[in-house]
């Protein structure tokens, strides 16, 4: 029998972007201010509200204002979905609303509708990187048990309000950024003295509640529709065959693995236990938790994949490499990108893998791309080979992985136009398909260009993966 390479027929080829990166208009339409306008410097920097310093997510890409344009590009690449987010606050501005704001509601209706005029599927992610700051500065982010129920309240309205338009969900955006980014990922702001780690994986604990919860009404509303978790992937090697760096190397992986474990299987993993006990974290767990991470389980597993990583159990060698969320060990087999990111093609195949064995559930490569810096021609072309080489690359790896027997779903390509980077907040840094004249000082005239990508990626799409 001949081993199957292919991608299935009804494969979900498209690109993912988040609300705040793209949006822009963020105090029109009635929109409250979220974390990301108030985090000019991007996630892993404090936040600062004086909203003095040029925010380049206020006005994003001004894709609030030019999203028919936009999604026909889309649909001439032959999108078959399209990965976004809904801002929590243009739905509920300062988040502990008891209605939901019908301005915010009819924008998304008004952009699923062009995205499925055009026969391109919405994947909508719930909350991506933006919770309201009425929620961090009235309640204190996600340590707040509370939020639970104005998370709960939000995703209801907008599973209810879409249900005849989007067939696949997220809850959260990389869950796994509460421990690297609390800010972002939950809204945490540390008191001094506090144990960080005890509030981290408290609020990651209300955080799985809310996940749960969202499932369990999501298959009330709409049992025909997929929602899914969304991790940030973090696969670990370890820097030598040394048992310690082997058993450093799984610890490390574990800390992001926990995530997707919890809302997959719907219980705490025995491990995370006794890592409890040896970091003094006690987590308060409200009665019927058990049982509703029970009931909440994922229907697919949603990752972003950009790099690999490598833990050694002596700190002391760690020469450190960046990336988005955790800095590592600098691995010598790999190239890095302009911004430190170790690009790791073969990776893609071995967490593809690992995630399967470790699940049994559909797997969706919800974000992969190369931030890079483009130049634009005399004669105004843009020749990111460099973003093809990287695409091709991970495609193929994705090949090896059905061939694998891994159950994949889809690839959405991250940043398929031109948007404000997350960890950096800039526009310099760029994973597009399409160009947008935009710098870092906020000056440009918007305007989109096709770069060469553009018709490559055209092409994967129309041979289905075929030609790279
Ligand atoms: C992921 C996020 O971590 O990586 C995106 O989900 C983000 O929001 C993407 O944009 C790429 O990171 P960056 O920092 O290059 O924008």
């Amino acid at each position: 029998t001949k081993m199957n390479k292919n991608f299935p027929e009804n494969f979900l080829w498209g690109g993912a972007v988040a609300a705040n990166q793209i949006e822009g208009a963020y105090t029109e339409g009635g929109k409250g201010l979220s974390t990301a306008d108030v985090s000019p410097n991007g996630i892993m920097s404090p936040f600062d509200e004086s909203m003095k310093n040029l925010n380049l997510y206020h006005d994003g890409i001004d894709f609030y204002h030019r999203y028919k344009e936009d999604i026909a590009l889309f649909a001439e690449m032959g999108f078959k979905c399209f990965r976004t987010s809904i801002a929590w606050t243009r739905i509920f501005p300062n988040g502990d609303e008891l209605t939901p704001n019908e301005e915010g509601l009819a924008f998304y209706d008004k952009f699923f509708d062009e995205l499925l005029s055009h026969n391109i599927e919405p994947v909508v992610t719930i909350s991506h990187y933006e919770m309201p700051l009425g929620l961090v500065k009235n309640y204190g982010g996600w340590k707040n048990r509370k939020v639970i129920e104005f998370y709960e309240r939000y995703a209801r309205v907008v599973l209810e309000r879409y249900k005849g338009k989007v067939k696949y969900w997220m809850t959260f955006n990389e869950i796994n950024v509460v421990l690297h980014a609390p800010f972002t990922g939950g809204g945490l702001v540390f008191e001094e003295g506090e144990n960080k780690q005890n509030t981290m994986y408290q609020a990651a604990h209300h955080l799985f509640i809310a996940s749960a919860l969202a499932v369990k009404a999501s298959h009330e509303i709409n049992p025909d529709a997929q929602i899914g978790c969304m991790i940030a992937s973090m696969t670990t090697y370890p820097v030598t065959p040394n048992p310690e760096d082997a058993f450093a190397a799984l610890q490390q992986d574990r800390k992001t693995l926990l995530f997707s474990d919890i809302q997959s299987r719907g219980y705490y993993p025995s491990y995370l236990k006794r890592y409890f006990i040896e970091n003094d974290i006690t987590i308060e767990m409200a009665e019927g938790d058990e049982e509703i991470l029970k009931q909440g389980t994922v229907d697919y597993i949603g990752f972003s994949y950009y790099m690999s990583f490598v833990a050694t159990a002596d700190p002391a060698e760690l020469e450190k490499a960046s990336g988005n969320l955790l800095a590592g060990v600098k691995n010598p087999y790999l190239k890095s990108s302009e911004w430190g990111w170790q690009i790791d093609p073969k990776g893609l195949r071995i967490t593809l893998n690992q995630l399967y064995d470790r699940y049994q559930k559909p797997l969706f490569v919800v974000e992969n791309g190369l931030g890079a810096v483009d130049v634009v021609e005399e004669d105004g072309t843009i020749n990111d080979d460099y973003r093809i080489d990287y695409l091709s690359e991970h495609i193929a790896e994705m090949k090896e992985a059905i061939a694998d027997g891994v159950d994949l779903m889809g690839y959405t390509a991250w940043g398929p136009i031109d948007l404000v980077s997350a960890s950096t907040a800039e526009m310099k840094k760029r994973y597009g398909f399409i160009y947008v004249d935009r710098d870092n000082e906020g000056n440009g005239t918007l305007n989109r260009f096709k770069k060469k990508s553009f018709n490559w990626y055209k092409q994967v799409i129309k041979t289905n993966g075929e030609e790279l």
